[in-house]
Parts: structure tokens; C-alpha cells; sequence
């Protein structure tokens, strides 16, 4: 099928003084690392299902697997606890504490743990009065809250938002984050803010969000099917010109886990959601048993060129282009950058259900793509090059059912110029800027 192609303040108003933006300089590129919830929910269930309640031993097992089995060699770092792993009750002085019979060494000889293995830590909680599955939420304890957390060591915090009026949300997400910031240890803030909000009827007021922030998420939990996987992709692409503007290095939309390796997705469907996440600038969390992942998951979520995409320094989250008759085109500017040009990303998705492959032909223009000296083309998935192709040449590629062919496309860098001149672009003017380097 050929497809033409039309391209296309602060925040409290009581509680806690000024300048408390987060700005705390952490994932410049969107975090990576392995979280729980999605594949291991709240088991609790020790005595009858030793090896997957949320325990201890299930931490410790998911961060050796994470280092030894290569995931951190290609950028995974977080080992992030989710909901479920409080005891019912605060101690005796107030302080949140684990459930003892499934941590029994306590949080802080996890991070220990964790961090011994040059892993980071990050922990679950609430701003309400409790968790959304019923655990103490921070209501009425943030700054103590925050302080146990730096006390163990966290780098990471994900702030849950049931049991809480979203209307209060505005204060109280910048407030928990500046007694974060108070505590002196940087701790990665993810925020569930704004889509309780959105669920709420209120529209987010993402100007703060995004000074206060880390990353949030804005859309319904990820589940184990295509269908879910679909949904997100679906609401990223629908929402796209209010959401992507919030994103760049340090505050990131988060569309949910990723969910490779697990029970509900295909191999090709698979591929899907790990070259999307990486075209949405979307941070990269595992929920998976990495003891039984299959070889070619694991392969998916290890796949350099698309983490790579991901991580573009730019930080520029990317959008759909077109869709028509059941194909999307979705592209993400990245670097190396050339006078007023970008590279891309491009990711071709095929969401038709008529079991045989689709063709798309475009040329490299119709994408957007018209840098006069060219493009080195590759294929991510494939590992096949195209070699340099002009912004006339037509492509062509086949697309399984479900499935994607993303390739990345860098400006082909005349040799001289590469040595003597640097491109940068700045973010929040839209504007290149190309610097003669010194010659030495
Ligand atoms: C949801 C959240 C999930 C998970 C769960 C735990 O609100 O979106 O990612 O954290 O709560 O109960």
C-alpha cells in the first residue's frame, strides 16, 4: 500500500516558601529500570507464593538479574518497589515502616542492597490517607515521610494519588516534593497528579507539574493485553499537541510500565510498545519476571538502537504524523543535529488485522525529512543499514500485523563541517544554533 503522507510558579499558595521547583538536575534522559506493580501487583502472600510476593527476596532477585543478565549494561538502573510493601500500621514514632514478615531486614538494607550492586532504589507511596491498595498514605506526615526516605537511602519516589481530593493535589504534590528537596538527598519525583485530575474533571496545571516533577503519568494503568498497550498509544497520539510540550530533559510524560515478557503482548506487539515508549520520549520501567523472560523479550527491551532513540539527549518527545487505514506513522526528532536540521526516528505501525504484512512507501521528504546531504538510514529491529539516502529517495518497508519497523534516520554529517562546527538546539526557544568549534 503506498501511503502518501501529510506531514504534518510556583505553585502553594499556603505551606511551604518559595523557589521549591524541583530542578533537581536528575533524569536528564527518561529513567530506565524495573518496577513491580504491573506483573507482581500486591501479592502478599509469602507463606503460599514464596518466590512472587512482594518481599525482600524478590527485590534482591530482580536487581541480580538486572545487573547480571545485562540489563544495566545497557542503561536499566532503578529497582523500583510499588504499592504493598508497608505494614499496615506506622511504628511507634510515627514512622512509615515495612511489612517486617516479607522485609524482614528493612528498607534501608534493600537500598543496601540494591545500591551495592551500583543500582538505584526507588519506593511507592500516597498522597492521601492511604495507598490505592490500602496501606498508610503520607497525609499528615510528609516531611517526616520524606525524611524516612532519604534516611533509607531512596532515589526515586513514586507518589500514588487515591484516597486524596485531587483539588488538593496542586498544593500537595509541591509540597511533598519540597520536603524531598529539603531532605537534602536527590530523589527522583514521579507524580500520579495529573491523571486523578484529569479523571476528576480538572484540567492539570502542568506549567507546575512540570517545575515539580520528574515525570507523571496522565493516562489509565497499563494491563496485560494489546488492547491496553493500544489504548496508551491511542491517548499519546490523540493528546499529543497539549501533552508533548510538557516533556524534555528532567520532567517526562509516563505512559506506564512496560509490559515485554509478560503474558498478554506478541513478539511483534512487543517490538510495538518498546519502539513507541522510545518515539514518546517515555520513561523505560520493566514489569517483569526476568527469571522467565524469553530470550527474544529480552532481546526487545535490550535493543541498543532503540534505547538509544529513547535516551536522544534532546529530549524532544515525538508524535504521530499520520494514520490511515489502520497504518501510523509516528517520528521523534533526535540528534545529530546539522544547520537547522534534526536526524529522526521514524516508526512504522501497523494496527490492521488482515494477517499479512502492509507495505508503506514514502520518501524521506514526505516525512519531513529534507536535509540536502542526506540521510544514514538504518533499521533498528533489523539491524540493516540503507546506507545514505536523499530526502527524495522512496522507502519501503513491510510492517508484520501489530506490528512496527522503526528506523532511525541520522543527518549524513559532511566530513569537514562534523570537525568544525557543532549544532545545538535549544529546547524552549525552537531555535538551532550552529558554533564554530575552535581549530586547534
Ligand atoms: C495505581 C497506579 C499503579 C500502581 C497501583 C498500586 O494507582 O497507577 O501504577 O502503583 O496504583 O496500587
Amino acid at each position: 500500500m503506498a501511503a502518501a503522507i501529510v506531514v504534518l510558579g510556583l505553585v502553594a499558595l499556603v505551606g511551604p516558601p518559595a523557589a521549591l521547583g524541583l530542578d533537581n538536575g536528575l533524569v536528564r534522559t527518561p529513567p530506565m529500570g524495573w518496577l513491580a506493580w504491573e506483573r507482581f501487583r500486591c501479592n502478599t502472600d509469602c507463606k503460599n507464593d514464596p518466590e512472587n510476593c512482594i518481599s525482600e527476596r524478590l527485590f534482591r532477585t530482580m536487581a541480580d538479574l538486572v545487573v547480571s543478565e545485562g540489563y544495566s549494561a545497557v542503561g536499566y538502573e532503578y529497582i523500583n518497589v510499588d504499592d504493598c510493601w508497608l505494614d499496615k500500621e506506622r511504628g511507634a514514632n510515627g514512622q512509615l515502616q515495612p511489612d517486617y514478615s516479607r522485609f524482614p531486614n528493612g528498607m534501608r538494607a534493600l537500598s543496601d542492597y540494591v545500591h551495592r550492586l551500583g543500582l538505584k532504589f526507588g519506593i511507592y507511596e500516597d498522597y492521601g490517607n492511604y495507598t490505592c491498595a490500602g496501606y498508610p498514605g503520607i497525609l499528615g506526615s510528609l516531611e517526616l515521610d520524606a525524611q524516612t526516605f532519604a534516611s533509607w537511602n531512596v532515589d526515586y519516589v513514586k507518589l500514588d494519588g487515591c484516597y486524596s481530593h485531587p483539588k488538593d493535589m496542586d498544593r500537595g504534590y509541591p509540597e511533598f516534593g519540597y520536603f524531598l528537596n529539603k531532605t537534602g538527598r536527590q530523589m527522583v519525583y514521579s507524580c500520579s497528579w495529573p491523571v486523578y485530575q484529569i479523571y476528576a474533571g480538572i484540567a492539570p496545571n502542568f506549567s507546575s507539574i512540570i517545575e515539580h516533577c520528574n515525570l507523571w503519568r496522565n493516562f489509565d494503568d497499563i494491563q496485560d493485553s494489546w488492547a491496553s498497550v493500544e489504548s496508551v498509544i491511542d491517548y499519546y497520539g490523540d493528546n499529543q499537541d497539549a501533552i508533548i510540550p510538557n516533556a524534555g530533559p528532567g520532567h517526562w510524560n509516563d505512559p506506564d510500565m512496560l509490559i515485554i515478557g509478560n503474558f498478554g503482548l506478541s513478539y511483534e506487539q512487543s517490538k510495538t510498545q518498546m519502539a513507541i515508549w522510545a518515539i514518546i520520549a517515555a520513561p523505560l520501567l520493566m514489569s517483569v519476571d526476568l527469571r522467565t523472560i524469553r530470550p527474544e523479550f529480552k532481546a526487545i527491551l535490550q535493543n541498543k538502537g532503540v534505547i538509544a532513540v529513547d535516551q536522544d539527549p534532546l529530549g524532544i518527545q515525538g508524535r504521530r504524523i499520520y494514520k490511515k487505514s489502520g497504518i501510523e506513522i509516528w517520528s521523534r526528532p533526535i540528534t545529530p543535529l546539522q544547520q537547522n536540521y534534526f536526524s529522526y526516528a521514524v516508526a512504522f505501525l501497523n494496527r490492521r488485522t488482515d494477517g499479512t504484512p502492509s507495505d508503506v512507501a514514502v520518501t524521506l521528504q514526505e516525512l519531513g525529512l529534507a536535509y540536502p546531504g542526506g540521510y544514514a538510514v538504518e533499521d533498528l529491529f533489523e539491524e540493516v543499514s540503507y546506507g545514505v539516502l536523499s530526502p527524495e529517495t522512496k522507502i519501503k518497508v513491510k510492517v508484520n500485523p501489530s506490528g512496527v519497523v522503526i528506523l532511525r534516520a541520522n543527518i549524513h554529517l559532511p566530513r569537514f563541517q562534523s570537525q568544525n562546527q557543532k549544532t545545538v538546539y535549544d529546547p524552549y526557544q525552537h531555535v538551532f544554533r550552529t558554533t564554530a568549534r575552535p581549530n586547534f
